[in-house]
């Protein structure tokens, strides 16, 4: 473990917004399919790094409802590369008792993407180290107003009385609600927004921008950003 790192003060969620394929492979004169491919190899670095440190879950900002707006062969072949990569690392992943999670609208995503999602999740169900959670067709708001679909059938069947509504019960119709808080949020490539990513859950995530693109990452850049985390007081609103 890096000499600097705290054991005892480890993040427990961390979050990624995996940012710069695009401008890494026009640094390297290649396409920005070849961007993603890269950045897919940075996806295993992350996940490896998390495992080996012992923090419990890891949330990557693999595709957005946003990111439909792309070119059509630019979508075609990100969703080409999840399931490769699903297919070339769900043994190890599997072997290395990882669970992997999604969050998003799931039910929009194209029929060959689903059926390797409910593979993914069904083959790690039992594992019990790291929590892989990755958001596709994801929106931190679509998220919001899905819980409150959710919540407001529930009032409408009169299961739920309007007033008990408060945080933890909305808290519980997120995607994952056992991964409602986030402790880090990471950044890559030097830009300063959420890009509508996690809204509920990082609410009081520390947030650290690294200026390294996404292909670019390394153990030693997730290192330096937990330890960054861990010089920060956390005070949750409170007062030090
Ligand atoms: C942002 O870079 C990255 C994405 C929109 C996609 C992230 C996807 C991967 C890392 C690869 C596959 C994922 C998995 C889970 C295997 P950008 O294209 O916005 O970069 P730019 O801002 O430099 O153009």
């Amino acid at each position: 473990m890096h000499s600097q790192i705290d054991p005892e003060r480890l993040p427990r969620h961390i979050a990624i917004i995996m940012d710069g394929n695009g401008r890494w492979a026009k640094r390297h004169r290649k396409t920005r399919v070849q961007g993603h491919e890269a950045g897919a190899k940075s996806v295993r670095v992350a996940i490896e790094s998390c495992r080996k440190l012992g923090v419990d879950a890891l949330s990557l900002y693999a595709f957005s409802t946003e990111n439909w707006q792309r070119p059509k062969a630019e979508v075609a072949a990100l969703f080409r590369l999840m399931s490769k990569y699903i297919h070339s690392e769900i043994k190890e992943l599997d072997a290395n008792n990882v669970r992997v999670r999604f969050m998003g609208r799931l039910e929009a995503l194209p029929e060959r993407a689903a059926k390797d999602l409910a593979y993914c999740i069904e083959r790690t169900k039992n594992n019990t180290a790291l929590s892989l959670n990755l958001a596709i067709n994801y929106g931190g708001r679509a998220e919001l107003v899905d819980a409150a679909r959710k919540i407001a059938r529930e009032v409408a069947a009169g299961a739920l009385a309007a007033e008990d509504i408060d945080e933890a019960r909305y808290a519980q119709c997120l995607y994952l609600p056992e991964f409602s808080e986030v402790d880090l949020l990471i950044r890559t490539s030097g830009e300063l927004r959420i890009s509508n990513f996690m809204l509920w859950q990082l609410s009081y995530a520390e947030f650290v921008v690294q200026e390294v693109l996404w292909p670019d990452y390394s153990p030693e850049d997730l290192q330096n950003a937990i330890v960054e985390y861990q010089s920060r007081a956390r005070r949750f609103g409170g007062c030090a």
